[in-house]
């Protein structure tokens, strides 16, 4: 993964470089770097840990107008000193910063070592390194060209030449890289968001290509040498949003915009009359859509989590035949497609390297691609057949919220459109489907008054070392997500189940000291819920429900209740959520963890 930065204009360039790397920290936390040119020399300073340790270590800061920056998340490596980025060649007159992986790094390294050269760190970057030294002989441009031919697997890079003050060169092959152009000044950046406060001109670097950057120009070639004319695209993207304003964390920000992420992504979608369902980004593929005998959604993590709750939703409303499946699966399980199969993918980030290499392996079968992605301009919503944005805005924090509740309602609106194309559902059913979404950004601001109440069970519960969740139905990906908040976030072992399955094993668990979480929401399951939530009452177990408004008959079995709205079973999925979301954050916060950095993780899983 990793996120890396860069900078050459006329301004101090340190400060601007740490900047940007605070903002790309969510690709990775590790170790940091930074490599500033002075002029003469170029120096490196590093550190473990996250952007914070590394700004400890600059108390002395370099001073020059061009450097390039690094946040690790480590792959070939632990996250050491020696490996953190920046690294150079032992002569220190090349210094690159990278993200992505050296396949054949050790075959490299090998033919390197019997030609004499020196090896310090685990890193598969430290052969990238070594190679452009060895074919260095003053264009640099020309020594990257030459060892990126030899090399295979994925790479951004940013290099800077010790005798080249005033240069940067950039490349990029399946990692994403984008150059941000300024007046007298230019930016690199993993991500736009790195350098959107100064210049919103972006490049986006295809793979294969390879930049020049002065403070006063850029040149593109592709990795044979040959002249590219790159776009040049304006972004909209808000600085502001990418502040956390009054919040003390990303993730409650983030909890707490749901009701406007999903009313911006209902926004214009849905008739007035409530008959239709508006994609206008589907209208070339109404046919192939009618055609469809089969839907895979192919996801990973959250996202995997939306794949399940629409499987549901798919089958039932829309009578598709439908399969989930992780992507990392799915790209290598030989799958059944052809062209009347639909993969649907979905990811946040539109970067997850799994997803994307499912929808190469999708398309050369035959089938068409339609991607739910959050992200404009990411490679899985470039790759795609076909795409629909969630309208969610930036997700900083590490734990998807706003994200998945998104993709939700973008799947729930899928739904009836696809139900309506094949006339498997009807007129009337479909109309009171769309008025119930629009309700949704207003249900889910009154779950925010349970908040206190959320606050007290988790500062109750927060002890404990393992917790189960339970659901039926929708209610089951909705276990499952509740579970990984919070694992990921508060390192405390949860399991997800269908809480039917509890009995096959799950259940010798149960003890006073195993929590259980039950989605006991309204539906068709609700009975049967209450059945098994006492067969966990029978073993003492502790039982944290989160049910509808008018359950009354919750409270009597369950020890604490977290309520939401009274709503249909597919909407109560959306709403029911939230809390799990509310919860896993303060349990969390009570065990002081890093909510919006939780250790090891990152935010998009840009690796296999
Ligand atoms: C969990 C989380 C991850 C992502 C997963 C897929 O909170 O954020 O599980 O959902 O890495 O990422 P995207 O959706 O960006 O493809």
């Amino acid at each position: 993964m990793c996120g890396i930065v860069g900078y050459l204009g006329k301004k101090d360039a340190l400060p601007l470089v740490v900047d940007g790397l605070k903002y790309l920290e969510y690709r990775g936390y590790d170790s940091a770097g930074v490599a500033v040119h002075t002029g003469r020399e170029i120096e490196v300073v590093r550190a473990v840990g996250k952007i914070n340790d590394l700004e400890q270590k600059l108390k002395n800061p370099p001073r020059g107008k061009c450097a390039i920056g690094h946040t690790r998340w480590a792959t070939h490596g632990r996250p050491s000193l020696e490996n953190c980025h920046p690294l150079a060649t032992t002569d220190g007159r090349i210094v690159l910063v990278h993200n992505g992986i050296i396949e054949n790094f050790n075959v490299l390294k090998n033919q390197l070592l019997a030609e004499g050269v020196a090896f310090q760190t685990e890193t598969d970057t430290e052969v990238l390194v070594a190679l452009i030294g060895k074919y260095y002989t003053g264009n640099l441009a020309e020594a990257v060209l030459q060892a990126l031919r030899e090399v295979e697997g994925t790479f951004a890079i940013a290099v800077l030449a010790q005798d080249k003050p005033d240069e940067i060169v950039a490349a990029k092959r399946a990692a994403p890289l984008c150059l941000g152009l300024g007046k007298d000044e230019n930016f690199i950046g993993s991500d736009a968001i790195s350098f959107i406060k100064h210049t919103n001109k972006v490049i986006y670097l295809k793979d294969g290509e390879i930049a020049v950057l002065t403070a006063k120009s850029v040149e593109i070639r592709n990795l044979r040498g040959k002249k590219v004319n790159p776009k040049t695209q304006t972004l909209s993207l808000d600085p502001t949003s990418i502040e956390k304003g009054e919040y003390p964390h990303y993730m409650l920000k983030e909890i707490y915009e749901q009701p406007h992420a999903v009313q911006d992504t209902l926004d214009g979608r849905i008739s007035p009359q409530n008959d239709e369902v508006i994609f206008k980004e589907l209208e070339k593929y109404r046919e192939y859509l009618s055609g469809v005998n089969k839907v895979f959604i192919v996801a990973c993590g959250t996202s995997w989590h939306a794949g399940l709750v629409a499987e549901y939703l798919l089958e039932r409303y829309a009578r598709l035949s439908v399969e989930v499946d992780y992507a990392a699966e799915f790209r290598y399980r030989y799958p059944v497609l052809d062209n009347k199969t639909l993969v649907l993918t979905i990811s946040q980030s539109g970067e997850t390297a799994d997803t994307i290499a499912a929808i190469g392996e999708a398309q050369s079968l035959g089938a068409k691609v339609l991607s739910i992605v959050n992200v404009p301009s990411s490679t899985i919503a470039r790759n795609s057949n076909m795409v629909i944005y969630t309208y969610a805005g930036r997700e900083i924090g590490v734990a998807s919220t706003k994200a998945f509740t998104t993709q939700l309602v973008v799947l729930s609106l899928l739904t009836v459109y696809l139900g309506l194309l094949r006339r498997n559902l009807p007129a009337d059913q479909a109309a009171v489907m769309l008025q119930d979404l629009k309700r949704v950004p207003n249900e889910i601001s009154k779950i925010f008054t349970e908040v206190d109440n959320i606050k007290r069970i988790a500062r109750a519960f927060h002890k404990h070392s393992n917790a189960l969740y339970l659901g039926r139905g929708v209610g089951f990906p909705i276990a499952l997500e509740g579970a990984l908040k919070l694992k990921e976030i508060s390192y405390i072992h949860a399991e997800g189940y269908s809480a039917a399955e509890m009995k096959h094993g799950p259940i010798a668990l149960i003890d006073e000291n195993m929590p259980t979480v039950v989605l006991a929401f309204k539906g068709r399951r609700y009975e049967k819920i209450l059945g098994n939530i006492m067969e966990v009452k029978a073993r003492k177990g502790k039982l944290i429900a989160v049910a509808s408004a008018s359950n009354d008959d919750i409270t009597r079995v369950a020890d604490e209740v977290i309520r939401i709205p009274d709503a249909t079973e597919s909407i109560s999925a959306i709403l029911a959520v939230v809390p799990l979301q509310i919860l896993a954050y303060y349990i969390a916060v009570e065990k002081g963890c890093s909510v919006d950095q939780p250790r090891n993780l990152a935010k998009s899983v840009t690796v296999e």
